[in-house]
């Protein structure tokens, strides 16, 4: 889409209200409406709401905070005071009563267009997050710990990032345990309707987590999904890079076909090890297996050693050699507060500040963040080798 153009999408579904619409802005020049399929972001929303009113303004809060619309208009059939009310609590700038005055709605692209050129600096929408992501290389490893406050201390060592976790662990998905959140979708309904799939069907799938990191967890029970498929799977996570600054992903152990679409588009992969033998022997069976699929790029995958404790039979050193590879992190052992993080559904930083595991795991978020270490003013290099030594 041309730079200059603003993009417009329609989520409307009464077709004379469409129509309405599109002449008007087809005869105001400048605008490039969009499809609704469209995942990427838009420069004002026009959509229609009534249908289920509660996930639609949740949806459209959304939106607005994470700076995937730039504006958005309202139009219903039934405009009664509560949804009124709600539409401007929600963000929305007009409200377009059906049928459409074609004059009305004229006059409020006109005022669009002009808030646009008067605000000093137009409002970047587009992103362009990175996705990470976590493979056990054995059950129990603490995958989902890392997954878990990883993401959490990347909102909070940065508020103005916007983060999503997402569970791959299809039935024995954990996150929302840990976080002791009850979420009413997970990606099931994704894969099911996967012809909707925009950004404001997604954010209504999500879950907002208190801390402010967006969750997606995974179906609990298999009867009456669609389990997903590589192509779902492209296309959700095409669509959570434009809309997040960091989509964290607990991938679990699977190496299926979806897992290993989520592992060619992500940016960095983290692969968990403890230091045991099996363990290391499963990561280098998976090593070889990224290197054999051709992907991802061997300098994006990455060994984390969970658990670890000084003087054990096998050393980093060891590790390091029967890889062939460095590790670049390594996790200490802290049983107590991983598990009181659990079983009180809360992060690291909250239920142990000050255990060794909470600071590693928020120094990662901090490198990934490409910020300087607040303790000790070490760069990127230097940090790398004091924590993997
Ligand atoms: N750094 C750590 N130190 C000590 N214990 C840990 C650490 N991280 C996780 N654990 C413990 O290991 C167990 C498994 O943790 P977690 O669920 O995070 O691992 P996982 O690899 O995701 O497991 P699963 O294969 O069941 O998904 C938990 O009891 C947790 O408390
Ligand atoms: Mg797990």
């Amino acid at each position: 889409m041309t730079q200059d153009l603003i993009s417009v999408v329609l989520d409307v579904r009464d077709t004379p209200t469409r129509a309405a619409l599109e002449r008007v802005l087809k005869s105001v020049p400048g605008f490039a409406i969009g499809n609704p399929d469209d995942s990427g972001p838009a420069d004002l929303l026009v959509m229609e709401i009534g249908y289920e009113p509660e996930k639609e303004f949740h949806a459209l809060q959304s939106l607005l905070s994470l700076g995937t619309v730039g504006e958005v208009f309202l139009t219903s059939s039934k405009p009664d005071k509560d949804i009124l009310v709600q539409a401007l609590r929600a963000g929305a700038r007009e409200f377009l009563s059906q049928p459409i005055q074609e004059k009305e709605f004229r006059q409020s692209l006109e005022k669009f267009i002009e808030r646009r050129r008067l605000s000093l600096k137009e409002k970047k929408t587009s992103k362009s997050g990175r996705i990470i992501s976590l493979v056990g290389s054995k059950g129990g490893v603490g995958t989902t710990t890392i997954a878990v406050n990883l993401a959490g201390s990347i909102i909070r060592n940065d508020h103005l990032k916007s983060v999503a976790l997402m569970d791959m662990n299809l039935l024995f998905g954990e996150i929302p345990l840990l976080l002791d959140i009850t979420p009413s979708y997970h990606w099931g309904e994704i894969a099911r309707n996967i012809t909707r799939l925009d950004a404001t069907f997604l954010m209504s799938v999500l879950h907002q987590h208190s801390s402010g990191l967006y969750v997606l967890s995974s179906p609990s029970q298999l009867a009456g999904q669609h389990a997903a498929t590589p192509d779902v799977m492209e296309q959700l996570l095409t669509l959570m890079r434009r809309v997040f600054d960091f989509v964290v992903i607990d991938a679990g152990q699977t190496a299926d076909d979806v897992s290993l679409k989520v592992l060619e588009m992500a940016d960095t992969v983290f692969l968990v090890s403890v230091l045991s033998l099996p363990c290391l022997a499963n990561v280098n069976r998976l090593l070889r297996l990224f290197f054999d699929l051709g992907y991802p790029h061997e300098d994006n995958v990455k060994v984390i050693v969970s658990r670890y404790v000084k003087n054990t039979d096998v050393s980093l050193k060891d590790a390091e050699r029967s890889l062939n590879k460095k590790i670049f992190w390594t996790i200490p052992n802290d049983y107590k507060a991983t598990m009181s993080s659990m079983n009180q559904g809360k992060v690291l930083s909250v239920v142990a500040p000050r255990s060794p595991v909470t600071a590693s795991i928020d120094d990662l978020a901090v490198t990934l963040l490409g910020k300087k270490s607040r303790d000790d003013g070490a760069g990127w290099g230097l940090k790398l080798f004091r924590r993997s030594h």
